[in-house]
């Protein structure tokens, strides 16, 4: 009932040695970290393969510290692999990549800034004109519901609010690649739900190409065409689950869908979550 597919696709090569078609590509990644004061180096994610075509929607889950938020940082520049290499829209990144836009949990909206002001951010810093960014900005805050709240401060706004502004934001600059991580893990579960709904239309409708994590089994199937799933760490993927439920760009359809308790079992049994239960590891 659940499919799973081989994780890397057999497909061409560019002459930069990226997957043709891929926006955005890990290859045999191994990310480790010195180890403090002379312990061994923290392998963060070993050896991991992943390949997103235009406008899939990928959620990662795996245990806490397998590194996942590594992986995403090397998606977007932050960090470099110790071995392998990453690729977006073809090109082998080596440092922070205008096309990739980042969401994090923390809306990281500045305090003395107006929302529309906080939206406009990244195009004020790329050299967009006034008035074309301040018009971007409100259709974008239409959008995602903020009418009204332009001149609102940060502080003024409920979580929610707050995290629909940190979306406006992120794809104010029409990134071609949307990195988040656990972008609503802080928001209650209806306000959650909300906000899910309003991002899978976005990327529907914009056809962005995104590379998802959350620790919520539920939100990466409603939201995503696969799960990939990783080991504790050293992370590495150990499963890739393809979502077959119609709707993805309807996010309650696919909640209410009788196939999803069978994709929430099976990441269970990926995670063993039954073990947890019973241990004291958490
Ligand atoms: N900058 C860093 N310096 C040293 N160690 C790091 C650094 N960043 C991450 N690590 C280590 O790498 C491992 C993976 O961390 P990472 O944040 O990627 O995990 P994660 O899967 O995102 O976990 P969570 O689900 O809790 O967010 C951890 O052991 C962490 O301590
Ligand atoms: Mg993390």
């Amino acid at each position: 009932m659940v499919s799973t597919s081989s994780l890397v696709k057999q497909a061409g090569n560019d002459e930069a040695g990226a997957t043709v078609g891929a926006r955005i590509e890990f290859r045999n990644v191994t990310r480790r970290f010195a180890g403090k004061g002379g312990a061994a180096p923290v392998v963060a994610a070993q050896n991991v393969s992943l390949s997103i075509r235009d406008g899939e929607v990928v959620s990662l889950i795996g245990p806490s510290g397998c590194g996942k938020s590594t992986l995403l940082n090397m998606g977007s520049g932050l960090y470099l692999p110790s071995e392998g290499e990453v690729f977006v829209n073809g090109a082998r990144v080596t440092g922070p990549n205008p096309q990739v836009a980042f969401m994090l949990q923390k809306d990281l909206l500045l305090p003395w800034r107006s929302i529309r002001e906080n939206v406009e951010l990244g195009l004020h810093i790329r050299g967009m004109e006034a008035r074309q960014r301040r018009d971007r900005a409100i259709a974008l805050m239409q959008r995602f519901h903020l009418k009204g709240f332009e001149d609102h401060y940060p502080h003024q706004l409920s979580g929610g609010m707050r995290q629909r502004a940190a979306m406006a934001r992120t794809l104010a600059v029409e990134p071609t690649v949307l990195l988040m991580d656990e972008p609503f893990s802080a928001l209650d579960a209806q306000t959650k739900m909300v906000l899910q709904q309003d991002l899978a239309m976005t990327l529907a409708e914009e056809k962005k190409t995104t590379l998802f994590i959350t620790h919520d089994l539920v939100e990466a199937i409603t939201l995503s065409d696969r799960v990939l799933v990783m080991s504790k760490r050293p992370g590495t993927i150990i499963e890739e689950i393809i979502v077959e439920i119609p709707g993805r760009e309807d996010p309650m359809v696919r909640r209410r869908d009788s196939r999803i308790a069978a994709y929430v079992s099976r990441l269970m049994e990926l995670l063993h979550i039954d073990d947890l239960v019973s241990s004291d590891a958490i």
